[in-house]
């Protein structure tokens, strides 16, 4: 499935292509965690950005950017990234202390949550990436002795191709309800593979199952190729997102979902910037203005 060309071939760990933004999610979170009033907290984050040659000179903290919250990079992009990690963390930890036991982080580059969360004691955390990501994390993971706080698969596969038997050959039970994260992962898929993962999450999924993921809805990307946020990440870090982003029409997975009989809630990111009383809020020529963050729960039969 999905053979389609994409830019995320080539470079397989975190040095470039899309695995690169692993990096930047990272280094935001770092710099998250050393803000006086944190969303969240990722004591994991900065030791990452510090290991990868790729990351050189960026910082982990507000005040390493010399003008502060005004950069659309270090201010405002790497605030929206604290606040999706905390919302997904509360998702995540809400499913949990429902009916899920197992948890599926898709395209979970660098994300610690198996380290930084408290699991119940019987949960298991499975983490989808590619092989080179997730053989930097291990290094530096190791390198620290992080020790998980709940059982934690890895499985190194590329979600283009098909994942099912590596995650079921990994232990996934699919009559036991589980919880699945796309953060930060759908619009690097082709349209065909973003609907696979969804079919498949849906076809895995016992009820009582819950999914949440990032998607966007902006009909031309482009749209916003002049935005601070798109140029300022091009230039100071060398990252175009829009060049890694698949500029296909997009799949509409919240409605797929909700056709086949999930309940679905669909909410922009300022919703949660409200809740919080913190995070980005809209602005002109605002390259998150298309992005949704969308909650779906899987009836019990
Ligand atoms: C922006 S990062 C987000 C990482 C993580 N979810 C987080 O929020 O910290 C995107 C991740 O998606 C992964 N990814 C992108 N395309 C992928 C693919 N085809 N197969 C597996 N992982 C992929 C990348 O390797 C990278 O780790």
């Amino acid at each position: 499935m999905a053979g389609a060309a994409h830019r995320n071939t080539g470079v397989e760990g975190v040095d470039g292509g899309v695995g690169l933004t692993a990096l930047l999610v990272a280094a935001a979170r770092a710099i998250e965690t050393n803000r006086h009033d944190p969303l969240a907290r990722d004591v994991y984050a900065e030791h990452f950005v510090l290991a990868a040659p790729a990351s050189v000179g960026w910082p982990v903290r507000m005040q390493q950017v010399p003008d502060g919250e005004a950069n659309p990079l270090w201010g405002r992009f790497a605030r929206y990234f604290g606040l999706r990690t905390r919302v997904f963390d509360d998702f995540l930890l809400r499913s949990v202390r429902e009916d899920a036991r197992q948890v599926v982080l898709l395209g979970a580059g660098l994300d610690s949550r198996a380290f930084r969360l408290d699991w119940p004691p019987d949960c298991v955390i499975f983490e989808i990436d590619r092989e080179g990501v997730l053989a930097f994390k291990h290094e530096v993971l190791d390198g620290l002795s992080a020790a998980p706080k709940a059982a934690r698969v890895p499985i190194p596969v590329d979600l283009r191709a098909d994942w099912v038997g590596a995650l079921t050959d990994a232990g996934f039970d699919t009559a036991a309800p589980s919880v699945w994260l796309a953060e930060g992962l759908l619009f690097y898929l082709p349209n065909t593979a973003e609907t696979y993962l969804i079919d498949t999450v849906d076809r895995l999924s016992a009820g009582g199952s819950t999914l949440t993921f990032e998607v966007k809805l902006d009909k031309d990307l482009l749209e916003y190729r002049d935005s601070p946020l798109y140029t300022s990440t091009t230039q100071q870090i060398g990252i175009d997102l829009l060049a890694l982003f698949d500029r296909e029409p997009r799949p509409d997975s919240a409605g797929n979902l909700a056709g086949k009989g999930w309940s679905t809630t669909v909410h922009t990111p300022f919703d949660f910037t409200r809740h919080h009383g913190r995070g980005p809020l809209p602005e002109q020529n605002d390259a998150l203005a298309g992005n949704r963050w969308v909650f779906a729960n899987k009836p019990r039969p």
